[in-house]
């Protein structure tokens, strides 16, 4: 979490020490004990080369059931470009609708994001919306293009 090539993309910025990465840490395991988001490390025998997370859980507002979740992953650099966000995703979708109830999983990439713009086609998500200037970083606005998948729908 402390390359600087990895984030261009990302809301954070590469970690300057440990105790950042640690307290992110327990984040992670607050938001999960709390039902607001989920992660899981992505192993390669005995390394974590990566994170994949469902964000930001809303189960109801109000009267309405909403049940959905962001999808958002990570890879290190060295390891981009082998299918392993793909396969991770794949087996975190399954696991949002079978085991957390959830209904609409939804992902987000900046419009210059090929790499991220290609995991969604692959797992078969659909464009809902092209969000401009949704966010800067580093001085630049940047586009977002927003992606859905239903429970009923997910067939990978
Ligand atoms: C996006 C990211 C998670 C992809 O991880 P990964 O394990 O390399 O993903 P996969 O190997 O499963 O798939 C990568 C896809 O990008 C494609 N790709 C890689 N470089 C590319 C390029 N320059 N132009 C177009 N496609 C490219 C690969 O070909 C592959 O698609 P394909 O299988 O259709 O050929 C990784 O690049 C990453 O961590 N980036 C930085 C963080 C980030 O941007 N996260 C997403 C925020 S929305």
């Amino acid at each position: 979490m402390s390359d600087s090539n990895l984030t261009q993309f990302l809301t954070w910025e590469p970690h300057t020490s440990i105790e950042t990465t640690k307290a992110l840490i327990h984040n992670l395991i607050d938001a999960q004990q709390n039902d607001k988001g989920y992660h899981w490390c992505i192993c390669l025998n005995d390394e974590i080369i990566g994170l994949a997370s469902l964000i930001d859980v809303k189960r109801k507002i109000r009267t309405w059931t909403l049940n959905r979740a962001e999808l958002s992953y990570w890879i290190g650099t060295h390891y981009q470009g082998k299918g392993y966000a793909t396969e991770a995703c794949q087996k975190i979708i399954k696991f949002g609708f079978s085991n957390l109830n959830l209904h609409k999983i939804i992902v987000a990439h900046a419009a210059e994001n090929v790499e991220s713009k290609s995991i969604c086609n692959k797992l078969n998500f659909i464009q809902y919306s092209y969000e401009h200037d949704a966010f800067q970083k580093n001085g630049t606005w940047s586009d977002l293009i927003w992606y859905e998948k239903m429970e009923a729908r997910d067939e990978s």
